[in-house]
């Protein structure tokens, strides 16, 4: 199974990075993920919808070659940051073309927060709902940031947030295969 990841923030010291890069080193064997990189692309204007530029090409085959997508992504402003969201507003275009259309998703999230993520992740399936993604319902994740919880080097060394992460990849696995099978 190859899943894609997103990550929903582009800073350098980004928490939620480092939430992905612990679901990768954690992801079961079968299953490969691989990053879907957005960070190049310009903002979208229906503009170029008749010549699309080659960065949002190749993001959209990006998407359109994975099985399932995983998006790990911080909350702006008690929403999803501008990025991410200019990243599947290209996906979604041009008209008839959306290239989320039937992918499985599951999402994550980590916010320095008490309550996490919760209120972008509820907008990001709102999003995801009207681009025909299904959305793994349960569990949820919507971590706290503990910088305990990681190593110097970034390894993630807290028992129960690895728990917590199994759990989930676990459950995406399940969510994909439910939908590969629907789709076949
Ligand atoms: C523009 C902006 C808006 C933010 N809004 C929220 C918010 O609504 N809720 C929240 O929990 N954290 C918010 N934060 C704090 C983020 O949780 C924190 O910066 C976190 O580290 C971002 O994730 P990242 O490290 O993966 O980039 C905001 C941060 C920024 C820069």
């Amino acid at each position: 199974m190859r899943l894609g990841y997103i990550v929903g923030s582009l800073s350098s010291t980004s928490i939620n990075r480092k939430v992905a890069d612990a679901l990768v080193a954690l992801a079961p064997e079968g299953v490969e993920l691989v990053e879907l990189d957005y960070s190049q692309l310009p903002v979208y204007s229906p503009d170029v919808d008749g010549d699309y530029p080659q960065a949002a090409l190749d993001w959209k085959s990006a998407i359109e070659g994975v099985d399932g997508i995983v998006i790990v992504t911080p909350e702006y402003l008690r929403s999803v940051p501008g990025a991410l969201k200019n990243a599947i507003d290209w996906a979604s275009r041009p008209w008839g073309t959306n290239s989320f259309n039937g992918t499985p998703v599951a999402i994550a999230g980590a916010s320095i927060g008490a309550i996490g993520t919760a209120a972008a992740q509820q907008h990001l399936r709102a999003i995801l709902a009207h681009l025909n993604a299904p959305t793994l319902g349960q569990p949820e994740v919507f971590l706290q940031y503990r910088a305990g919880a990681w190593d110097a080097e970034g390894a993630l060394i807290d028992e129960q947030v690895t728990a917590v992460l199994q759990g989930f990849l676990a459950a995406t696995v399940a969510h994909v295969e439910r939908y590969a099978t629907v789709a076949a």
